[in-house]
C-alpha cells in the first residue's frame, strides 16, 4: 500500500518488485493543491485500488472507491493495521491513517511544526472549525503515536536519522499554543492572523488531481517543483522567507 504517492510511480512499483511485493492499494489523504498525486496514475496504468475521501473527491472525474470513517484497510491475510481517521480541516475530506497503533500518517492535518492551512479553499470560517474539532480528537491519542506528516519546512525539523517524524507528545510541545486553545474563535482568529497568499498554480494542481485537466510532462514537473504552502503559522512564513 502506498499513501499520497508522487507521479513518479515507477519508484514505488520498482519497491515493491525488489520486494517480492505487488502494490495493491493507493490512498491519498486529501484532493491535493501543491504536487500532482500518483494515485490516479498507479490505479489507470497498473490496476492498483484508489482509495479516497467522497467529500474532497466528489466532483472529480477519477474511479476511485470511498473511504469510510473508522474502517481498516488492513490486509486480509494479516500484517499491520491502516485505521482510518477522518480529520477535516486542510480539506473538508481530508483523512489520516494510523497504521498498527503506532503510527499516523496524517497528510496536511498537523505537522512538526504548526498545522495544515484551514484557508486553501476559500471557506476558512468553516475550515478552520473543523480543523479546531479535529485537533481537539487527535489530542485524546497516545502521545507515543509517531507522527508522520506530508511536509517539513526546515531541516531543523528533522530527527537524528534524518526523518522528518515525531511523536504526538513532542509536537504538542513544539505547538502548544495551537494545541492548548481553548475555543473555536481563538483558534480562527489565530488562522485569520497567519494567513497569506497561496500560489496561482495551486488552482491548476487541484484541476489535475481531479483529472479535470491534464498537462504535459514538462509543465507538470514545473508545477511539482513549486514550493509547499500548506502550513499555518508564522514559523512557516518565516522559513519561507529564508529560503
Ligand atoms: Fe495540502
Amino acid at each position: 500500500m502506498v499513501f499520497d504517492p508522487s507521479r513518479n510511480t515507477d519508484f514505488y512499483l520498482n519497491f515493491a518488485k525488489e520486494n517480492n511485493c505487488k502494490l495493491t492499494r493507493t490512498f491519498e489523504t486529501h484532493l491535493q493543491a501543491d504536487y500532482i498525486a500518483g494515485s490516479r496514475i498507479l490505479s489507470e496504468e497498473d490496476g492498483v485500488e484508489f482509495f479516497a475521501n467522497e467529500i474532497d473527491f466528489a466532483h472529480t472525474k477519477i474511479t476511485y472507491t470511498k473511504l469510510q470513517d473508522k474502517a481498516d484497510y488492513g490486509f486480509a491475510n494479516g500484517g499491520p493495521s491502516v485505521k482510518c481517521a477522518f480529520t477535516p480541516g486542510h480539506t473538508p475530506g481530508s483523512t489520516s491513517f494510523i497504521i498498527n497503533d503506532q503510527y499516523m500518517i496524517c497528510g496536511d492535518t498537523i505537522f512538526i511544526q504548526s498545522v495544515g492551512r484551514p484557508d486553501l479553499g476559500g471557506e476558512v470560517d468553516t475550515w478552520s472549525d473543523f480543523l479546531f474539532e479535529t485537533v481537539q480528537q487527535i489530542k485524546t491519542y497516545s502521545d507515543d503515536l509517531v507522527i508522520l506528516p506530508a511536509h517539513y519546512m526546515s531541516w531543523k525539523e528533522a530527527n537524528k536519522d534524518l526523518a522528518f517524524i515525531a511523536t504526538l507528545g513532542e509536537i504538542k510541545g513544539y505547538n502548544s499554543d495551537i494545541f492548548s486553545m481553548k475555543d473555536k474563535e481563538s483558534f480562527l482568529a489565530f488562522i485569520k492572523g497567519n494567513m497569506r497568499d497561496q500560489p496561482a498554480e495551486y488552482a491548476t494542481i487541484r484541476l489535475i488531481n481531479a483529472n479535470l485537466e491534464q498537462v504535459d510532462d514538462e509543465k507538470a514537473e514545473e508545477l511539482d517543483l513549486g514550493k509547499n504552502e500548506c502550513a499555518a503559522t508564522a514559523y512557516a512564513a518565516m522559513q519561507e522567507e529564508q529560503s
